[in-house]
């Protein structure tokens, strides 16, 4: 496993995070609980020990079930949660209606509930999640400082955020931890974000590390999803643009022949070897898939290579 110990903080994380987006049970197409939790522990067994949840993923059952598999364990791992995606109570199966809200009131109740599902004291990281235009965000940030101060958060960050919002947010407030898509098909952080960040030595952690699973190859055009998996919606999978999406497996595949690597691994490879990048997240629902991903660390694509997929 590799490690990093993020600039500004006392925490020393693997570079790869367990995603546990699909704890929730929903929106990720059909789980299996049993193999999800046997995927976590072998991320432990493996080395991983940083998990990233959100109170909004499955409304709070991502926390709770975190907390579950990890017991005693969860006091040594690093955890990150969010908050600032509330939600209405759906009625019967529906989809929940979200709604945006990082007002200081929301700051400490959201952090009150994530400690209570999550069983701790103080959490490790804690994200706004997406930015909230109804709420200055200084406002955000003087509430996030106050839950540090009483010990019930060790670091605060953010998600999502645009550069002019990470600017201003930066500039009165240190802020160490930024969490933002970044894979070989969504590169946009590459024209402003990464570059300020890593100037200001904030820690850039990112997800989506093969596209909600486009980039590990084993879709074609004819892959259709269910209504419960996000990807029937997600403009990545769309067929039209999917067709050129999938050029890019080709060229996985030739480089992970070199290596004795899958293409998902030479994916998260390609996103490691970014020296803006801290640390990627990544789901997994099985131990295969967690293993497979491990396979990512502790080896290095050459500069030719960096270049070809560049
Ligand atoms: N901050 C934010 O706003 C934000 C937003 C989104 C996600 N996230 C975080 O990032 C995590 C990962 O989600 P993501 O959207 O970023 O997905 P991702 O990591 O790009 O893809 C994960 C999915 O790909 C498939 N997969 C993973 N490894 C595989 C392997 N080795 N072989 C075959 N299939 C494999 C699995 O789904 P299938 O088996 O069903 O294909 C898995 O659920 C989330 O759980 C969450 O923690 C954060």
């Amino acid at each position: 496993m590799e490690y990093v110990k993020l600039h500004n903080t006392d925490l020393k994380i693997s570079r790869l995070i367990f995603g546990c987006e699909p704890l929730g049970g929903t929106d990720w197409g059909k789980i299996d609980e049993n193999l999800l939790e046997k995927a976590i522990n072998q991320a432990i067994n493996l080395g991983i020990n940083c998990f990233d949840v959100a109170d909004v993923y499955g409304l709070g059952r991502a926390e709770e079930r975190l907390s579950q598999i990890l017991g005693p364990k969860r006091h040594d791992s690093v955890i990150i949660s969010k908050f600032g995606v509330n939600w209405e109570k759906p009625i019967g199966k529906a989809r929940a209606k979200t709604f945006l809200d990082c007002s200081p009131k929301r700051v400490v109740n959201a952090l009150e509930n994530s400690l209570k599902r999550l069983k701790l004291d103080c959490i490790s990281v804690y994200l706004i999640h997406w930015p909230d235009p109804k709420t200055p965000i200084q406002e955000t940030l003087e509430a996030l400082l106050q839950c540090q101060t009483e010990g019930k958060i060790r670091y605060f960050g953010v998600s999502n955020f645009p550069l002019t919002l990470l600017q201003e947010a930066h500039q009165n407030i240190s802020i160490p931890i930024v969490e933002l898509q970044y894979n070989l098909i969504d590169r946009s952080p590459e024209q402003h974000l990464l570059n300020y960040s890593q100037q200001e030595k904030i820690n850039v952690l990112g997800y989506g590390a093969l596209a909600q699973g486009l980039l590990t190859g084993k879709f074609n055009s004819d892959t259709r999803f269910e209504k419960d998996d996000r990807r029937h919606r997600l403009p990545n999978f769309r067929p039209d643009v999917l067709g050129k999406n999938l050029q890019i497996i080709d060229k996985l595949k030739i480089l992970g022949q070199r290596h004795g690597k899958t293409p998902s691994q030479v994916a998260i490879r390609w996103i490691l070897d970014n020296p803006s990048i801290s640390a990627t997240i990544v789901g997994a629902k099985n131990p295969q898939q967690i293993t497979n991903n491990v396979g990512a660390l502790d080896w290095q694509l050459t500069d030719e290579e960096l270049m070809e997929l560049n």
